[in-house]
């Protein structure tokens, strides 16, 4: 069994077929409907059709900073681990036991030897190979002819790691990273490979919003709502600054023009990324990279706000925020930093009311999706479109 097939529980119904017409309509210009919001079986659906099957992000690399590093994450219901090995590697597994199926890890711990189940002490290399098992021949016996040690390692997640996050592909057979990302990553290319540090304590944040997830993206993808949402973001960056994003790739959102960080009366500017053309000296943009990642480039920083979809109504933001070098992480930026996360934390914050209102809004039976604008909506529309096409891949 593949493990995209266990993640829906049993009580949830499959998706009544009759969502299959508005799904169709959606590539000339309709919305997701309703149930793609507010009911828990689609929700369960989006498990199994939008997250396993595409690179999903579960966590950040900085997590795990050193060799070692292990945290156990729960992601739509799934044990996992996260784990620098000895090498240095980011790697993700099942966190399960082999034995009796005793989850692995279960706070963030560093393990400098192996890997010990807390239940009859198996225990596993950081490279997820099992290495003992104590009395598994009875007592003092610690092998046994009929347990091959060799076919018992962890249970390893397809993973990778862009921009310091980390995402996986639960199903195992999505196409690789670097291509599905390839039009985003080549719009950027002058970022590629760069190193980002994180900020540090003063550089994370979460916020809980009570809402679908893809309100979330939706409402992240477009600039329509600035001067009205957010009125001191607008007076320094107008509606008439900003473009839209689309391409062929799975993302899409919008960019600015006049991008010019000034966070105190000092002058003082974080150092930026190198060798970068014009353009970046005063465009930053914003794009979704579908399903749930929203990340923000600028010519000095880069931040990423990582979507946990906890219900169909419930979703956790996980902002981070990097720079662009170990100085700009040090104590004497560290006001500066602070500005610039408390500056972004407003401006998200201000968003989280309009995202739960289009949640309660689509309880209204009569509401049928909207009604995009052509020109300020389609980076929304594009992300529908991806919606649409990923669920209608899986038959029901
Ligand atoms: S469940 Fe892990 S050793 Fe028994
Ligand atoms: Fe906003």
């Amino acid at each position: 069994m593949k493990l995209a097939e266990t993640v829906s529980p049993d009580h949830v119904q499959p998706v009544e077929h009759n969502l299959m017409p508005a799904l169709a309509a959606v590539p000339d210009g309709g919305c997701l409907p309703n149930p793609f919001y507010i009911e828990e079986a689609v929700f369960e659906e989006e498990k199994k059709r939008i997250f396993a099957p595409n690179w999903t992000c579960i966590g950040f690399g900085k997590d795990v900073p050193n060799i070692g590093d292990a945290r156990p994450i729960t992601f739509l219901g799934i044990p996992l681990l996260l784990l620098r090995d000895k090498s240095g590697q980011v790697r993700v597994f099942q966190n399960v036991c082999r034995h009796r199926g005793m989850t692995l890890v279960n706070e963030p711990t560093n393990f400098r030897g192996v890997i010990r189940c807390p239940y009859h002490s198996w225990c596993y290399s950081l490279d997820g190979a099992l290495k003992t098992t104590p009395h598994l021949g009875g007592p003092g016996q610690n092998d046994h002819p009929a347990v091959s040690k060799s076919e018992l390692g962890l249970y390893e997640v397809r993973s990778t790691v862009w921009m310091d996050l980390v995402f996986v592909n639960l199903s195992g057979d999505a196409p690789a990273f670097e291509d599905a990302a390839a039009t985003l990553t080549s719009r950027w290319s002058e970022f590629e490979g760069q190193a980002i540090y994180h900020g540090g304590p003063d550089s994370s944040f979460s916020l809980t919003v009570a809402s679908n997830w893809k309100l979330a993206v939706e409402n992240y993808c477009e600039s329509y709502h600035l001067p009205w949402i957010h009125p001191g973001l607008n007076s320094y960056s107008r509606l008439e600054d900003h473009y839209n994003i689309i391409e062929s790739g799975d993302f899409s959102g919008q960019g600015t023009t006049v991008y010019n960080p000034s966070l105190d009366n000092s002058g003082r500017q974080f150092s930026h990324f190198k060798g970068l053309s014009e353009k970046w000296s005063t465009c930053a943009e914003y794009v979704a990279l579908y399903p749930n990642v929203l990340v923000g480039i600028h010519k000095d920083h880069f931040f990423s706000i990582l979507l946990e979809p906890v219900a169909q109504d419930k979703t956790v933001e996980r902002v981070e925020i990097y720079y662009t070098s170990p100085e700009m992480t040090g104590g004497d930026w560290a006001d500066l930093r602070a500005r610039n996360s408390e500056m972004w934390k407003e401006i998200f914050v201000e968003d989280v009311g309009v995202v739960e209102g289009m949640q309660r809004g689509r309880h209204a039976p009569d509401f049928d999706g909207g009604t995009l604008s052509p020109v300020m909506d389609t980076a929304t529309h594009a992300f529908h479109a991806w919606v649409a096409d990923r669920y209608s891949r899986t038959a029901l």
